[in-house]
């Protein structure tokens, strides 16, 4: 039985570590693309020396052609510019979309059957581009925000508490930064709802670092933005589908009426499996709560009209 392909276009800073993890947890053969010369070869021979250490089997080509991505599986796209201090998301709209145009030909042209991930940002905007230029059908076209959102408020819930990861476990809806939802009543340590462990104000406190997350990591970086743990959310996402994990997780997926919205991508959980996006979950929000998913789909908008996608 031939290993699973999974691409990766894109061999920066978060390219280069998906292909790490990827091969840490077998999931497949890997194939680092970029447009820099040498960086994705580098990269790739790198990973695969340290293969017999870490006991992975796995194949890693690393190339600057894209016929090197034929028939694969999964293709992530990091492809693009990230942040630098002062930056939003959204001042990367234009360059990264012209990027994303690329990026989205060359992968229909060569694995025309592949589930498409998009992590490149401003990210509901990036993944709304690549659905429509794609033409893929919604189910394989996923955006990843929510799970790095959801594991920034999962590890800032441990600290405050003093327990392991493990226990915690967070419910975000929405966009990616200021207009992120995070449910607090749905977000618990071992099953206890956290409302009841922490005082509103503090967790008011951790719901805004968590939006502000990306931007903590870039002020510290400087030249660059996050990139461990987004590979680490972007890989959660591969493994659920490569696996048919049918694993919930927050998603940007695309909206045909889901929470009352309709031809937008828009962050809401998703049942992964080997399908893509298997199930679009639905819960009932509060007034509140829906107002804010509402903002956060109107942000989503007004950055698509600017790109007419
Ligand atoms: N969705 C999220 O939650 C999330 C989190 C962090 C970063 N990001 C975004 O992910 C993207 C990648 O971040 P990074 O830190 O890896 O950046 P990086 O600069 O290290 O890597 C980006 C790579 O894209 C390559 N590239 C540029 N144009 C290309 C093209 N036309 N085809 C193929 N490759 C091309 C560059 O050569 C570079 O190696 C950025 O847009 C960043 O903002 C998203």
């Amino acid at each position: 039985m031939a290993r699973n392909k999974i691409a990766l276009i894109g061999a920066g800073q978060i390219g280069g570590t998906l292909a790490h993890l990827i091969g840490l947890k077998q999931l497949g053969d890997v194939v680092l693309f970029d447009v820099m010369e040498g960086v994705p070869q580098g990269k790739a021979l790198d990973i695969a020396e340290s293969s017999p250490v870490n006991d992975f089997d796995a194949r890693f080509t690393g190339t600057n052609s894209y016929d090197a991505i034929e028939g694969a599986d999964v293709c992530i796209v990091t492809a693009g510019v990230p942040r630098k201090p002062g930056m939003s998301r959204d001042d990367l709209l234009n360059t990264n979309y012209k990027i994303m145009s690329d990026v989205v030909g060359k992968v229909v042209k060569y694995s025309p059957d592949c589930i498409l991930i998009v992590v490149s940002n401003p990210l509901y905007a990036m993944a709304q581009a690549a659905y429509k230029l794609s033409g893929f059908p919604r189910e394989r076209v996923i955006g990843m925000a929510g799970v790095l959102d959801s594991a920034r408020f999962r590890a800032f819930i441990a600290d405050e508490l003093k327990v392991s990861v493990e226990n915690v476990t967070a419910f975000v809806l929405g966009g990616h930064g200021d207009t992120m939802v995070p449910l607090s009543r749905y977000s618990t340590v071992a099953g206890i709802p956290i409302t009841e462990l922490i005082a509103p104000d503090r967790l008011a406190q951790l719901v805004q670092r968590t939006r502000d997350g990306g931007a903590e990591i870039v002020k510290y970086l400087k030249t660059g933005s996050a990139y461990y743990a987004p590979s680490s959310a972007a890989t959660e996402m591969a493994e659920a589908i490569l696996k048919d994990k049918k694993k919930i997780l927050p998603c940007a997926a695309y909206l045909e009426g889901e929470y009352g919205i309709k031809g937008l991508y828009v962050g809401v959980p998703c049942k992964l499996g080997e399908k893509g996006i298997e199930q679009i979950i639905q819960i009932k929000l509060t007034a509140e709560e829906q107002a804010a998913l509402n903002k956060s789909a109107d942000a989503v908008k007004e950055l698509c009209g600017v790109i007419g996608v």
